[in-house]
């Protein structure tokens, strides 16, 4: 069997880390690229030594800055390509200038890797995948937007941290954008398969804790943008693509939350927002609806209308997508 290819589009800090992973899990060969000189060529040098003491078997290569022709024939793009926000600025506030980057990485998928499964990082994350996936080309079906595992990670090592559980036993589950309206689901989230409102009833944590780290889950990528000061997040943001690309590449078939394209589902129409989705060797295969109680729809209704007016921002910006 060949072995996979996978592209990373930028090589900063998450670009960097899911070289690692990918090279750890041995998920294929990896190349990487990035607009600064030297640095995709530099990284993919210091992981192919790495991989001599690790004794991880993955062929490493970095692409120069005309870089992009070097994704050819990519199984999986994965796009960190654009710009970080810094501390006090919102996701949102990168929109116009990350608009920019997805119009020429979706020119360079589209050109030299149109079959390739598409893992977009990019903030703010719904509207750049939407604008992404038209940029590119792309079917639904191939192009997905990674927060929703980051999300759901968030909110499982609060509440294994509050509860004194080991985190393996947690599973929790948000949807909705990747910004502070999204909505971590208690009632489909559990400790040792017990949903949150029982553990609250058996004191894991009072309600006031559950209520504090929810709100704690949707800032959560702000507490570290404010803790880095000069950065994101970048472990968890690599290793919850890394999830999304493993799915793919090895069938598993994984129903995991993430951005994906909404064509009547929750009587949504065009729109990328975090919804739970099974993903396989067909990309994302089904996008699961689930059954949401009058609040909780009432908070994703919420999400969504802040997802689709920087979609329609987008349309405004930059015609071609209108
Ligand atoms: C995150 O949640 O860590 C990322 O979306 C980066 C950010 O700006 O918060």
């Amino acid at each position: 069997m060949a072995r996979a290819k996978i592209a990373l589009i930028g090589s900063g800090q998450i670009g960097g880390t899911l070289a690692l992973l990918a090279g750890l899990k041995e998920l294929g060969d990896i190349v990487m690229t990035d607009i600064i000189e030297g640095v995709a060529k530099g990284k993919a040098l210091d992981l192919a030594q790495a991989a001599a003491v690790e004794g991880y078997d993955a062929r490493l290569s970095g692409a120069g800055t005309d870089g992009y022709a070097a994704i050819a024939g990519a199984d999986v793009c994965i796009v960190t390509a654009g710009v970080p926000r810094k501390p006090g600025m919102s996701r949102d506030d990168l929109l116009g200038i990350n608009l920019k980057v997805m119009e020429q990485v979706g020119a360079a998928i589209k050109q030299h890797a149109p079959n390739a499964f598409v893992i977009c990082i990019t903030n703010p994350l719904d509207a750049m995948v939407w604008a992404l996936r038209k940029f590119a080309g792309l079917p639904a079906s191939k192009i997905v937007g990674m927060a929703g595992v980051l999300d759901s990670a968030r909110f499982t090592c609060f509440l294994a941290e509050a509860a004194g559980v080991s985190i393996e036993d947690v599973r929790a589950l948000t949807l909705g954008g990747h910004g502070d309206d999204m909505v971590p689901l208690v009632r489909y989230s559990t400790i040792g398969g017990v949903p949150l409102p029982d553990c609250v009833k058996l004191g894991f944590f009072s309600q006031e804790q559950l209520d504090a780290m929810i709100k704690r889950t949707r800032s959560g990528g702000g507490e570290i943008v404010a803790l880095l000061g000069t950065g994101s997040a970048f472990y968890a943001p690599a290793a919850s693509a890394i999830a999304m690309a493993e799915s793919y590449l090895r069938d598993k078939k994984r129903m995991l939350p993430c951005a994906a394209h909404l064509d009547g589902e929750y009587g949504i129409k065009d729109t990328y927002v975090g919804v739970s989705a099974i993903i396989g060797a067909g990309g994302i295969e089904k996008v699961v609806e689930l059954a949401l109680d009058e609040n909780e729809k009432a908070m994703f209704e919420k999400s969504v209308a802040s997802v689709q007016s920087l979609i329609e921002a987008c349309k405004k910006i930059s015609p071609a997508l209108a």
